[in-house]
């Protein structure tokens, strides 16, 4: 692993992007907006508990990862039921968007409870967002990249708004390099789309796309199928 910000020993089964082809297929399941918003629509009332303790690790290692300093602006991209907010330093400047309004309506109420001194929650999509070039220091994705019909299309937009030397940071699941697992996750694809998100984004091809030169891929949660992947804004 190359690391940036060197808070731990890197472990065993961190793994290094080595290798990339811009042309690969990036996943066999092609989903729509209005059928992911469907989906969400739908799961806003049980997201927290369907997806919240197992993923929670990953989410506390990325924000502590990201070492955010007092006044920087942050962008959660997909902020869903606002599950992330509680880890944010509370002197961070944090925006979130979501263009599902349940799961927004979801992080307003959590919003409401206090913690961020500056928070604004936005309707929006990742696709299309409405900021400024340049206007954040952090741009992160968690478990957002294998929900979007376009993951290079919402990649360019987070590194648009991103400032130079910032950094845009994804944390998802993506396609197994172990042949017989890659076989099963493009199998079952197609399915778990309909609990919201592909099983076999295939990140070599992702960032190659995209133009995103990782400085560090970390395995996290239990299992080690997710990861942590940082890269920084030319
Ligand atoms: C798997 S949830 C992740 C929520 C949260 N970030 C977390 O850590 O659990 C994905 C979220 O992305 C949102 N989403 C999906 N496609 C989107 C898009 N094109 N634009 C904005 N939000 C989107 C969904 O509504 C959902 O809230």
């Amino acid at each position: 692993m190359i690391t940036l910000f060197s808070h731990d020993t890197p472990e065993p089964d961190d793994e290094l992007v080595t290798s990339a082809s811009g042309t690969a297929e990036l996943s066999v399941a092609a989903v729509e907006n209005d059928f992911v918003a469907g989906v969400y629509e739908k799961l806003a009332s049980v997201y927290d508990l369907a997806f919240g303790p197992a993923l929670q690790p990953g989410r506390i290692r990325a924000v502590q990862r990201m070492n955010i300093q007092a006044g920087e602006r942050v962008l959660e991209v997909g902020v869903g039921t606002g599950i992330n907010l509680s880890l944010y330093p509370r002197t961070c400047q944090m925006t979130g968007i979501d263009f599902s309004s349940s799961m927004l309506e979801k992080a307003r109420e959590r919003a409401a409870w206090g913690g961020l001194r500056q928070l604004r929650l936005l309707q929006m999509d990742a696709a299309d967002l409405k900021f400024a070039d340049g206007s954040f220091d952090i741009v992160y994705a968690p478990y957002l990249i294998s929900v979007v019909p376009d993951p290079v299309k919402v990649a360019c937009e987070m590194r648009r708004v991103c400032r130079p030397g910032g950094r845009i940071i994804f944390l998802n699941h993506f396609l197994s390099p172990n042949p017989l697992v890659s076989r099963v996750e493009r199998l079952i694809s197609p399915f778990t789309v309909h609990i919201g998100f592909k099983a076999d984004l295939d990140l070599p091809g992702f960032l190659a796309q995209s133009a995103l030169e990782p400085v560090s891929i970390e395995k996290v949660n239990v299992p080690r199928i997710w990861s942590l992947v940082t890269c920084v804004k030319d």
